[in-house]
């Protein structure tokens, strides 16, 4: 069973070796020429001495061309093939991770916080507990502007979009561990100061913490909860009105800037003033 981390860290490793590898053998085959063709040194063969204004005569009708084609090819394409075998695994490891332990947790960036959501329903803020060592399958979304859900510790990225969910896994290994969340997607003023922080516990405090968060503990709150979402919404659908007539606003301010034509203008404004109180009405 790998976790995403052990598997970016191999992909790092395999890349670094390899890279490694072809760097001290291009380097070292560099400095060996260099060295063999220096200036004033005996010439041992007259054939493979490179000169000035002509073609290289040591390539051995091509072999030596062939040869390095050949091998860079092969380490190219067997590390492509590698690392998208690798990637898949990350994007849905299947039955590699038990899947019949695992939790789901819908998480939404909305107002440079974080709202995770449990199972149970129980809710939190900026703060997600989960048991160690079980895959957390997370679906994530945005409630006004896009956000990033991240946690670089465990090598955890989603695009948190209004109207689309994005669902990835991790695997925290260590009850007591603490995780930061960051959101990855730059957002508005308070995006620097987006964090979370992820905490791992053992199972049976996990479950534990559920039944505290349970919601029929708190079914008040959880109503304000929702009317507060409602408004949250409406105030979203006033500020996207706005900003649709603000923009119509600024194009026809240019149109004025250029065209000068005061009919069409004022048609314009007069299309824009309906606008604008459809826009109110749909509030
Ligand atoms: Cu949310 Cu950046």
């Amino acid at each position: 069973m790998q976790t995403r981390v052990d598997v970016f860290e191999q992909i790092f490793l395999v890349f670094l070796g390899l890279g490694t590898l072809v760097g001290v053998v291009v380097v070292a085959y560099t400095l060996y020429n260099a060295y063999k063709y220096r200036d004033g040194a005996a010439k041992t063969s007259d054939d493979d001495t490179p000169v000035l204004g002509e073609l290289p005569t040591g390539g051995e009708g091509g072999k030596k061309l062939f040869l390095s084609f050949g091998l860079s090819a092969i380490v190219v394409i067997s590390l492509v093939i590698w690392t998208y075998g690798m990637l898949l695994y990350v994007e849905d490891p299947g039955d590699d991770i038990p899947q019949e332990d695992a939790i789901e947790v819908d998480v939404e960036g909305d107002g440079f916080a974080w709202y995770f959501e449990y199972e149970n329903g129980a809710e939190t803020v900026n703060t997600m507990t989960v048991p160690e060592d079980t895959p957390v399958w997370i679906s994530v979304t945005g409630g006004d502007v896009w956000h990033n859900f991240g946690i670089s510790d465990l090598r955890v990225k989603a695009d948190a979009i209004p109207g689309e969910t994005d669902e990835t896994w991790f695997m925290a290994e260590e009850a007591g561990d603490t995780h930061t969340i960051e959101c990855f997607e730059l957002c508005g003023d308070g995006h620097s100061a987006m964090d979370g922080t992820l905490e791992v516990v053992e199972e049976e405090e996990f479950e534990e913490f559920l039944e505290d968060e349970a919601p029929d503990d708190d079914e008040n709150g959880d109503d304000e909860e929702a009317e507060d979402e409602n408004g949250d919404d409406e105030a979203n659908d006033e500020e996207n009105g706005d900003d649709e007539a603000d923009e119509e606003n600024g194009d026809d301010e240019a149109d004025d800037d250029e065209n000068g034509d005061d009919e069409d203008d004022e048609e314009e404004e007069t299309e824009d003033e309906n606008d604008e109180e459809d826009d109110g009405g749909d509030d």
